[in-house]
Parts: structure tokens; C-alpha cells; sequence
């Protein structure tokens, strides 16, 4: 991790807003994910951080990937486009996913010369895998409870656990492939018992279609995985722990248990160092408007219920401050509680640590602002 000191040096060097991403973090992430759930193929879920630098180090790892969309497939397939085509078949069809359950029928034209691996959790679906990707393996997506994770996921996605039988067969009916099931606690969970309740569902969907004759042999146990944002946040060892038992409790050893990681690979390997451009008095308060805001890198605030922190580079007297963005648009306010020293001046800067998932992923350039400057360092 790279130090405060150098950070402001970097600064210097390249600008602010600097985003830096190190890969030496990235790894350690991937590395300690394997660890901890050794019988789990990961899958890094694209959508968290889709920085090309970002899936070269993770590929060069040996991750697999979720993607949900033709443009995140074409960004894992350029490391594999030069591979002789059975290879290349063989990593598309054991190490992508396509994880988003609705697919367009273009994009399930482009990618039915590939023998994808996709999700699907509805009829219709179905229809339209069998009309424009007859080639994909299929896994069903099972609504699974998220209570308490930040992100939730199961509003919009997943098969009522109820239909999953049926959905499994009528995909089969037509002539279709069912590999096996996925879920997702939803993101950000910090509540255990989601996954354990989701590993129990997953378990007797997957004894009742067996015993139907289905014979599925995948289970995607999805994303979700924490990151320390804050002290309350539950190790990821304890997490794994009891994923792990229930994993051997409840799945026979002939399935194959995959992951989608994605927050918790990207998030913590990145820190940004945004610069105050000005301030104002407002109601008794210290505002900061800075180089950054909700429409760039911190967007997170927005998309992802994310609360981030702020540290300045020096101490002083602290105080309750606002952060705000560049924009001329009033919704651009980071927080209207950072614990910041009251007396920063124009040109000092803030350090935001755990940047590195749902962050540059869904920035815009709104306002003519172009974002943070990206530095890869440890690559
Ligand atoms: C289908 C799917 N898989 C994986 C992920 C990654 O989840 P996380 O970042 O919580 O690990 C998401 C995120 O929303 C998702 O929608």
C-alpha cells in the first residue's frame, strides 16, 4: 500500500484527482479469496472495476471472470484471442460467465459462437437463449434473501426458489443445457446467515432437480463478500469459514462451487487524493468543494449507498465539514459529515481510501469534468 507521504507526491507529479490503483493489492485480495475458500473457483465480477490494467493483473493471476455485458467479454477475450481456438474454447467455456440473467437478443447473437456459460431466471429467457445462443450452458439464478447487505440484488433478479424445478426443466423442454444454479446475497453483505440461508435453498433445488434427473453439477454462490469499510464490517475469514462448512455440509463433491467477487477484490486497492478548489461558510458549516464528486469517481455515493471517508494529510482542530463536488449541480454533496480539520486551505488535498470497486466503474464526464487521472502502481 502505498504511503500517505508518497501519495502526495504523486500528486504532485501527476495531477489531482489522482486515483491509484495498486496491483500488488489487487493480488493479495485474489490470493487471500482462494485461501480462504479453496474448494471456490472465483470469477471477478467486471462490473466492480472494468479497468483493462485491473483485468490483465487479475487474469494474469489466473482468475476467472463475470461479465455482464458483450463490451465486459471483449475486454477478458483480448488476453485470449490469440490462443489456438480449442484452447480458447476451453477457457471461455471453464473461466467467463456471463452472470447478467437478461441478455439482449444482440448480444446473444455475438456471443452463441462462443458456447458461453450464461444465467437466465425466467421463461422468457429461455426463449431467447434458445432463438439466438442455442450453443450457451444455462444456470439458474435463485432468489435468495440479501437482508442487511448494502446493495441489494433480489428485487430484480432471481427465480422464486419455488419455480427453479420447473424453470430448470422447462429449459431442457427445449433442448437447452442447464448447468447448474447461482445466487446472489447481495452486495456488500455483512449478514453471514445470508449465505447460509442461500447455500440451503441452492442445496435442495439442487437434490429435488436431481432427483427429477437434471443432472446439474454447477453452484455460483455470487458475490457479496465485505470490505472493511468500517470497524463493524465481518472478517472475511470468519465469512469464509462458515461458507466453507456449509459448502461441504450441503453440496456433494461432485459439484463444481464458483464465486463473483468483485467489491472485494477491487475495492481496497485503491486510494485517490482529490484537492480542495475551494470553500465556503454555509449554516455554521466548513464546505470543501473538491476536484471530484458523485458524478466522477465518488458515483458510488449514488449507485452503490457507498459512505466514504476522508483523512486530510495534516492535522489540525476537527470538525464536521461538508465535501462537495466540482459540478454546478446542487446533488454533487460526497458528505455533510466528514471529521475533517476546519482550516484546509484551497490547494491542500484529501486522501479517500477503498475506492477501487463501483468507483471509475460508473463515472461520467457530466459537466465537462473529466474525472481522476488513473495510476497503476506494483503492476
Ligand atoms: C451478478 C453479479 N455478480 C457479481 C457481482 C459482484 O458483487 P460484489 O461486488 O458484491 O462481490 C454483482 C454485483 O452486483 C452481480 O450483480
Amino acid at each position: 500500500m502505498v504511503a500517505p507521504r508518497n501519495l502526495l507526491e504523486l500528486a504532485r507529479q501527476h495531477g489531482t484527482p489522482l486515483l491509484v490503483i495498486d496491483h500488488n493489492v489487487l493480488r493479495a485480495n485474489y490470493r487471500r479469496f482462494k485461501e480462504h475458500l479453496p474448494r471456490i473457483q472465483a470469477y471477478y465480477a467486471v462490473k466492480a472495476n472494468s479497468d483493462a490494467e485491473v483485468i490483465k493483473t487479475l487474469f494474469d493471476e489466473g482468475a476467472s471472470f463475470d461479465v455482464a455485458s458483450y463490451n465486459e467479454f471483449m475486454l477478458v477475450y483480448e488476453h485470449i484471442k490469440r490462443l489456438d481456438p480449442p484452447t480458447k474454447d476451453h477457457y471461455i467455456w471453464d473461466k467467463i460467465i456471463f452472470a447478467n440473467t437478461i441478455k439482449d437478443r444482440d448480444t446473444l447473437r455475438k456471443i452463441r459462437r462462443y458456447k458461453p456459460l450464461v444465467t437466465y431466471d425466467n421463461e422468457d429467457e429461455i426463449r431467447k437463449i434458445k432463438d439466438c445462443c442455442d450453443t450457451a450452458g444455462l444456470v439458474l439464478r435463485l432468489k435468495v434473501p440479501d437482508i442487511g447487505s448494502i446493495v441489494e440484488l433480489s428485487s430484480k433478479f432471481g427465480a422464486d426458489p419455488a419455480d427453479a424445478c420447473g424453470l430448470v426443466a422447462r429449459a431442457f423442454d427445449h433442448d437447452l443445457v442447464v448447468e447448474g444454479l447461482s445466487f446472489h446475497v447481495g452486495s456488500q453483505c455483512t449478514n453471514t446467515g445470508n449465505y447460509v440461508e442461500a447455500i440451503e435453498i441452492a442445496s435442495h433445488v439442487l437434490a429435488d432437480c436431481r432427483k427429477k434427473g437434471y443432472a446439474l453439477k454447477i453452484i455460483d454462490i455470487g458475490g457479496g463478500f465485505p470490505v472493511p469499510y468500517n470497524a463493524d464490517v465481518p472478517r472475511f475469514e470468519k465469512m469464509a469459514q462458515v461458507i466453507n462448512a456449509e459448502c461441504e455440509r450441503l453440496f456433494p463433491s461432485d459439484v463444481d462451487i464458483i464465486a463473483e467477487p468483485g467489491r472485494f477484490i477491487a475495492a481496497t486497492s485503491a486510494m485517490l487524493v482529490s484537492e480542495i478548489i475551494g470553500r465556503a461558510r454555509r449554516d455554521g458549516k466548513t464546505f470543501y468543494y473538491i476536484n471530484d464528486g458523485v458524478y466522477h469517481t465518488f458515483s458510488g455515493v449514488v449507485f452503490d449507498h457507498w459512505v466514504p471517508d476522508f483523512q486530510a494529510f495534516r492535522d489540525g482542530p476537527s470538525q464536521v465539514c461538508a465535501v462537495v463536488g466540482p459540478t454546478c449541480d446542487s446533488f454533487d454533496k460526497i458528505t455533510l459529515s466528514a471529521q475533517l480539520p476546519g482550516d484546509l486551505d484551497i490547494g491542500e488535498c484529501l486522501l479517500t481510501e477503498n475506492i477501487g470497486a463501483y468507483s471509475i466503474a460508473s463515472s461520467t464526464h457530466f459537466n465537462g469534468f473529466e474525472g481522476a487521472h488513473i495510476l497503476h502502481v506494483n503492476q
